[in-house]
């Protein structure tokens, strides 16, 4: 078995040399390259990430293991290759793909993420799980990201791989994602033995706002201190680094996160017609809730006072349901 790892490991760091060689230096990743480029992908960029090409024909990787001995069935247990439905041969399990190599915490490639063209279904084609490749455990450029994290004793996660580079290029050295799949306790355990605080950078659309509400009681589970940064309404990190640049993006997203309180705030907001007697009074309510989660009598006070300044209503009223509320929650 130890003898298969060290195969499937070999093999993984040979192919994603083998399809970056295919990226940057032959007829075959044009299209790709192009379509990096449009993306904002410089040659720096696309070299520190090893990104790659995977072409289109069925044969490319599988000829270039088979030519290094690789045994077929051995690749297709690492996730490299796939069975042939009728069972005659193996295929290459990626085909024209930009193909982004995901490395565990030693730096080892252990599986690809490979995203389609433009458009089209699926949108990320991922490793399966196999012996050296568990979703649920690998958080994708951690080992690239470790240095910085260390440093800063800070941590930013982001939802897709895209956005982890794209911010790396702005200059955003300790971002991390998950890889598609929701936040797990281990990654929350694993994230908080190298940070004491987390900063939470989903995409500004419903889906990444919902993500980052279910991600917060987790992190904190795990003892990590969370922020959240929060983006313009349908953008992702990547979008608004394409469209405002690097330093718009770190003085106005990265460096300005909102505390957990503020963002529950903000999200709860979006759910009450605030224009609406009745919706004013819901959203004080829950308000109210949200505020007395936390510990300290005057970190309630601060946000019980903006809330009764901004809908003109009794701090003292507010108080006191906060009170009773932060009592229940003891
Ligand atoms: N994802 C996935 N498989 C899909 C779609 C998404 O694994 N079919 C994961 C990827 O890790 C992706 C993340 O979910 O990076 C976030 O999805 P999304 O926001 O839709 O993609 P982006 O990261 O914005 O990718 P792009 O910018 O290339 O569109
Ligand atoms: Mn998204
Ligand atoms: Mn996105
Ligand atoms: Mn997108
Ligand atoms: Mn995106």
């Amino acid at each position: 078995a130890d003898a298969d790892r060290n195969a499937i490991l070999e093999a993984h760091e040979l192919t994603a040399k083998f399809y970056h060689y295919l990226l940057n230096n032959t007829q075959y990743g044009t299209e790709a390259k192009e379509y990096l480029r449009g993306r904002g992908f410089g040659d720096k960029l696309i070299n520190q990430f090893m990104i790659g090409y995977a072409p289109t024909q069925w044969d490319t990787l599988s000829n270039f293991l088979s030519a290094r001995k690789y045994d077929p069935s051995l690749m297709e247990k690492g996730g490299l290759l796939s069975a042939k439905s009728d069972g005659s041969g193996y295929v290459d399990r990626f085909r024209g793909r930009i193909m982004f190599p995901i490395w565990d915490r030693d730096g080892k490639v252990t599986a690809f993420a490979g995203r389609i063209i433009g458009e089209g279904q699926p949108k990320y084609l991922n490793s399966p799980e196999t012996m050296l490749f568990t979703k649920s455990r690998t958080i994708y450029n951690l080992h690239h990201a470790r240095p910085a994290i260390r440093k800063s004793k800070q941590v930013v996660l982001f939802e897709g791989y895209m956005d982890v580079i794209k911010s790396w290029s702005a200059g955003v050295k300790n971002g991390i994602a998950t890889m598609g799949t929701a936040l797990t306790e281990e990654h929350c355990t694993i994230l908080a033995r190298q940070a004491e605080e987390i900063v939470v950078c989903y995409d500004g659309d419903d889906a990444g706002q919902a993500a980052a509400m279910k991600s917060i009681p987790m992190l904190e589970g795990a003892g990590l201190r969370v922020m959240v940064s929060m983006l313009p309404k349908g953008k992702d990190p990547d979008e608004y680094i394409t469209e405002y640049g690097p330093d718009a993006y770190l003085r106005e997203v990265i460096d300005q996160p909102a505390t957990t309180t503020k963002f529950k705030l903000i999200y709860s907001r979006k759910n009450h017609i605030l224009l609406k007697e009745e919706g004013r009074k819901n959203y004080l309510l829950e308000a109210a809730g949200i505020v007395a989660e936390l510990d300290s009598a005057i970190e309630r006070e601060v946000y019980l006072q903006e809330l009764s300044r901004e809908f003109n209503f009794p701090l003292e009223v507010l108080k006191q349901d906060c009170h009773i509320k932060h009592q229940e929650l003891q």
